[in-house]
């Protein structure tokens, strides 16, 4: 995978893609990942990147001349089979399915907004889509391309050790992940639960989704409606649902 992210701010990256799992993926030649200053591509002595919008109201506008540039001088004769992603807070949400959609293409362009905002132009005659990674608003899109990179990334085939790590990942299957416990069984007093430690295999694997329901159900219930639930699962959540109930009509 290739990765062009275009930004004004490149040392932003320097950390964040110098450590841990994008650090391995990157020295076993996995990922590769070019940052490209869209201030080159600005023109006139000043390379100015940004100006006033049209119809008033505060603020500086991305201009379309150095980011149309800067897309266009990376991908040469790629341009129009890349896809060039634009993060704004207009875009479509990020999610576990889109990292897994994007993990497929060979290479993408991020192109990081900045300001009060970009271009319209940009995002109607560049961008072939346009990413928000939640309804907040952030300062630019620098650390929402350093998210997708690192969502995108952990899906290669190779770049984490155990291929069978981002199947049970938290959203991996629609689902909330099971709580996790490593040693010592007894920590102040607050134990590990014992179907972890009875060792019996096919215990564990119930307890495991019992328990990935049951959190879902209580933090994020909306995702029960899109996951794969088999029925033995929708048992367990009628269970749930009729121990709240009684819990209620009691109290
Ligand atoms: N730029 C500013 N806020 C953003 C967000 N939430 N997602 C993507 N890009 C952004």
């Amino acid at each position: 995978m290739h990765f062009d992210i275009l930004t004004l701010f490149p040392g932003m990256f320097e950390g964040p893609f110098e450590e841990s799992i994008i650090k391995r993926a990157r020295e076993a030649g996995l990922v590769t990942i070019a940052l490209h200053n869209i201030r080159d591509y600005a023109t006139g002595r000043h390379r100015v990147t940004d100006d006033t919008p049209y119809g008033g109201g505060g603020g500086m506008i991305m201009k379309p001349e150095p980011i149309f540039a800067a897309v266009e001088g990376v991908l040469g004769e790629h341009t129009g089979s890349v896809p060039v992603i634009l993060l704004t807070p207009q875009g479509k949400l990020f999610s576990q399915q889109v990292a897994r959609q994007l993990a497929r293409q060979p290479r993408l362009v991020l192109i990081c907004g900045r300001y009060e905002g970009v271009d319209e132009r940009v995002h109607h005659h560049l961008a072939t889509d346009e990413i928000s990674i939640g309804d907040y608003v952030l300062s630019g899109g620098e650390l929402p391309a350093m998210v997708i990179v690192d969502a995108v990334t952990r899906l290669i085939p190779g770049v984490l050790g155990d291929p069978g790590a981002t199947f049970e990942d938290s959203h991996a299957e629609g689902l909330l992940e099971y709580p996790q416990y490593t040693r010592p069984p007894d920590y102040r007093g607050y134990r590990v639960p014992e179907e972890l430690l009875s060792g019996h295999h096919a215990e564990i694997t119930r307890w495991r989704r019992q328990q990935a329901l049951r959190r879902t159900w209580l933090r994020r219930p909306e995702l029960l409606e899109h996951a794969r639930l088999s029925k033995e699962d929708q048992a367990y959540l009628d269970e749930l649902a009729s121990e709240e109930e009684g819990a209620r009509s009691s109290g």
